[in-house]
């Protein structure tokens, strides 16, 4: 089977070695509040703050070729004129290597006796990319040759960029300073921000008019500048800003010469924006090129990003028989859950960065792959996003990061995400044993004034399931719930309009979702837990919970599986009597991690269902029987082709919850089964996969689709906690408690070494299974600690 690259797990690496990978294999860079999205072939943008209002670099969504635009270093020697990334030119290269790394990329070309190695990385501490360049003459002869430098600015709004050509055009404004090109679009009126791309020696032409530099009808693969080995020295006014450097270089056999780049974003307060009319105040800037002017220097920063993901990912990890296991636990897993704690949904090759702001349940779940890691940002978060919360424990669905305000184009009335704000404290406070937090004062709304403490709010947050429950005691399901795409009060038959924003019926509506009664019986029991640990009583909560299981046997248990939802006029989805839709995944997967009828046998027979029903070559799908036509009734999830995204794809992100439930019943054999089918690690085919083969992806493409196993939507998904947990609690079985850690492992590979940091403690465990089984509780005690465990 083709193979497009390979792991090097030493160095916590992805080694791609053909650059024509089946879709751009991308990487992050950043660390604290400047992102970077960075391809193979050194394609992608950055941004600082929000992708949406703070783009920096331009980039062509959906191109053809695809993946145009980045930072792009071109070389001209002789007649070839090359890149080290291989794109834009797709100049045949003799060598071609990229390693995605820990927060930076690094992309080796050798073409003709050249070598052109770049790292890319944006360092702690700084708003900014650093580009090390370094050349190599590998030759035997003298070589003279020429360098450019080239990226493209974007006017600052994303969106605006793609649509108001009128203005755009007539707005753009550079300077050029030193080694230092500025992009200074719109400063001149209401911006308090400015980006620049330097370099630490003097360049011999530069260019930042884009037709001076490229050609009007030429391609970033033609630049006419680079062809002619000259440049245009263009300044730019208005139509498309852009930045090059050029550089004429001669190196003899074996000598190597390097240019450190720096691309960067600068904030200045009102009163300092100007050194003089029109000239802006570049001392922050400078500041920052001064910071890497050395390769000692630029070592050092390079340094402390190793060193940051060094700590970071020194704090839990497992040595086990299973290589594919180990690095997805130690490395990639993690790595993911972090990436996507920055930019939950925001910005990705399947995410534009402009569409969607914070989801309220998606940073919630987001949060449960990174307590551990990141717990004084975790609490920040959980604060953020209780005060996008309503009085009445509903909430907006989306609040942008930018302004930590509630978005309300996307609107509110799913009724799961107040559930999902328990989950994500919960989850934090068993890390970190910080019940403080529930004392936190917290607005409504973002409303001065309106403060209480957090713990109302979850406590607001359940009230709202009980306070909004359908004719058989479930909840009802508002908009929608976990599934964006199951739309059961919105009816609609007008292309035009949003399934997530139209009009939603919910007056007079039945529709009830097993999904959330799963989910809030679960919560409901840790929510629970918690109240009486903090002395609280918890018997009205106990109560009502256990009304709402007594509900799901009764009205959500469909003889096999449980159902999924009952529609706006009472009728069921997810029952032997479908159509089609006749078994669901999300109600199988609460219900049976709530252990809801698990001492009548419901949990091990909804978790047959799955296995005979949902389970194919590559995972569980998310429903069977695909809808084949579109219904109304049911919205968006039956508009998309059978087997694709909630039309019965394998959606990754719900498949731990299977998992999970499986090891909660304990059974091993097919939790471990199910969990190595969705881990890209275990993946064999990388053609097939597409994607990157080293995160987890939201859906493969179902059994029902063109080409079952086809990922799709990479990086940014629910699935990275979701199988962080699954795994690191349920299979591994090391599971934080608010005052200890519990190991209660439910995996079939024998013996296992686990390495984890737990608030003040350090665990060194050796986890023997001897079939024995049970469970083994530390209680938490700061200090380090050895322990052999035997089950
Ligand atoms: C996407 C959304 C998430 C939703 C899921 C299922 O992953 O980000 O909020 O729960 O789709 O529709
Ligand atoms: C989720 C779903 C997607 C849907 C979207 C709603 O991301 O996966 O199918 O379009 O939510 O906007």
């Amino acid at each position: 089977m083709k193979e497009y690259g390979h792991f090097d797990d030493a160095q916590r690496e992805y080694v791609i070695t053909d650059p024509a990978t089946p879709w751009p294999w991308i990487n992050y860079l950043g660390t604290e509040d400047f992102f970077s999205l960075i391809s193979n072939t050194a394609g992608g943008y950055c941004f600082c703050k929000d992708a949406k209002f703070r783009r920096i670099l331009r980039y062509r969504y959906n191109g053809v070729p695809m993946d145009d635009g980045g930072r792009y270093y071109y070389i001209k020697d002789g007649d070839t004129v090359w890149n080290p990334g291989w794109k834009p030119c797709k100049t045949q290269l003799d060598a071609y290597e990229c390693r995605h790394g820990m927060g930076y990329t690094r992309v080796t070309g050798e073409k003709d006796g050249l070598r052109a190695d770049v790292l890319f990385f944006v360092p702690i501490g700084h708003r900014c990319e650093v580009h090390r360049v370094k050349l190599t003459n590998t030759g035997k002869t003298r070589k003279s040759f020429q360098l450019y430098s080239f990226l493209e600015w974007c006017l600052w709004n994303a969106s605006t960029d793609m649509e108001n050509f009128q203005r755009n055009l007539s707005t753009g404004e550079v300077e050029i300073d030193g080694n230092v090109l500025y992009h200074k679009t719109e400063y001149r009126e209401r911006r308090d921000h400015y980006a620049f791309f330097g370099v630490n020696r003097p360049f011999d032409g530069f260019d930042t008019d884009r037709e001076t530099f490229i050609g009007l009808y030429n391609g970033f693969d033609a630049p006419q500048q680079v062809l002619a080995g000259t440049s245009g020295n263009s300044v730019a006014h208005g139509w498309s800003p852009v930045a090059s450097h050029r550089f004429d270089i001669t190196l003899e056999p074996g000598a190597s010469e390097e240019l450190i780049f720096v691309l960067g974003y600068v904030e200045n307060a009102l009163e300092e924006k100007f050194v003089s009319k029109g000239v802006i105040n570049k001392a922050k800037a400078q500041k920052m090129m001064e910071a890497f002017a050395t390769p000692e220097q630029a070592d050092a920063a390079f340094g402390r990003l190793r060193a940051f993901w060094d700590d970071l990912l020194g704090r839990f990890n497992v040595q086990s028989d299973v290589p594919e296991l180990d690095r997805t636990v130690n490395i990639w897993n993690q790595y993911q859950c972090m990436i996507t704690f920055f930019f939950s949904r925001s910005a990705s090759y399947f995410e534009s960065g402009i569409g969607r702001g914070m989801g309220f349940r998606d940073s919630n779940q987001d949060l449960a792959g990174i307590v551990h890691l990141i717990p004084e940002r975790a609490r920040q978060r959980i604060l953020d996003i209780a005060a996008t919360q309503f009085p009445d424990g509903g909430c907006y669905h989306q609040y942008q990061p930018l302004t930590k305000r509630g978005n309300n184009d996307i609107g509110g009335g799913f009724n799961d995400d107040p559930l999902w704000l328990i989950f994500g404290t919960v989850a934090y406070i068993r890390e970190t044993g910080d019940f403080g937090i529930l004392e936190e004062p917290v607005p409504f709304d973002n409303k001065p004034g309106t403060e209480v403490s957090l713990l109302e709010h979850l406590k607001i947050s359940f009230a709202h399931v009980t306070e909004n429950l359908g004719p058989h005691g479930l909840p009802l399901i508002g908009r929608a719930d976990w599934n964006d795409c199951l739309n059961l009060n919105c009816f609609s038959d007008n292309p035009d309009e949003s399934f997530q924003t139209t009009e939603n019926k919910t007056e007079g509506s039945k529709a009830e979702s097993l999904m959330i009664a799963g989910l809030f019986v679960a919560e409901g029991k840790d929510f629970a837990e918690l109240l009486e640990r903090i002395g609280k009583d918890a018997a009205h909560v106990r109560k009502v919970v256990a009304d709402m299981e007594e509900a799901v046997k009764k009205y959500g248990w469909d003889g096999q599986w449980f159902l999924r939802a009952y529609d706006y006029y009472g009728n069921k989805i997810g029952s032997h009597d479908c159509e089609e839709g006749k078994v669901f995944i999300e109600s199988q997967g609460w219900c049976t991690m709530a252990r809801i009828g698990a001492d009548e046998g419901l949990c091990d027979k909804a978790l047959d269902s799955a296995v005979k029903y949902l389970e194919c070559e590559h995972g569980l799908v998310l429903n069977t029987p695909a809808y084949t036509t579109y219904i109304k009734d049911y919205g968006e999830i039956s508009s998309y082709p059978e087997g694709y995204k909630e039309n019965a794809g394998i959606f990754c992100h719900n498949n731990p919850w299977v998992i999970i439930g499986e090891a909660m019943a304990g059974r091993a054999d097919d939790a471990w089964r199910h969990y190595r089918k969705i881990t890209p690690a275990f993946t064999k085919d990388q053609a097939l996969r597409k994607v990157e083969p080293y995160v987890f992806c939201q859906m493969v493409a179902g059994k029902d689709a063109e080409k079952p196993g086809e990922g799709k939507n990479s990086w940014l998904t629910g699935t990275a906690a979701w199988t962080w947990k699954a795994v690191s609690e349920a299979l591994l079985g090391i599971k934080p408690q608010f005052d200890g850690l519990l190991v209660e492992p439910c995996i079939p590979i024998g013996t296992y070494r686990i390495h984890r940091r737990f608030r003040d403690a350090e665990y060194d465990l050796t986890i023997r299974q001897t079939g024995k089984g049970g469970s083994y509780f530390i209680p938490y005690k700061p200090g380090s600690q050895v322990i052999e465990i035997e089950l």
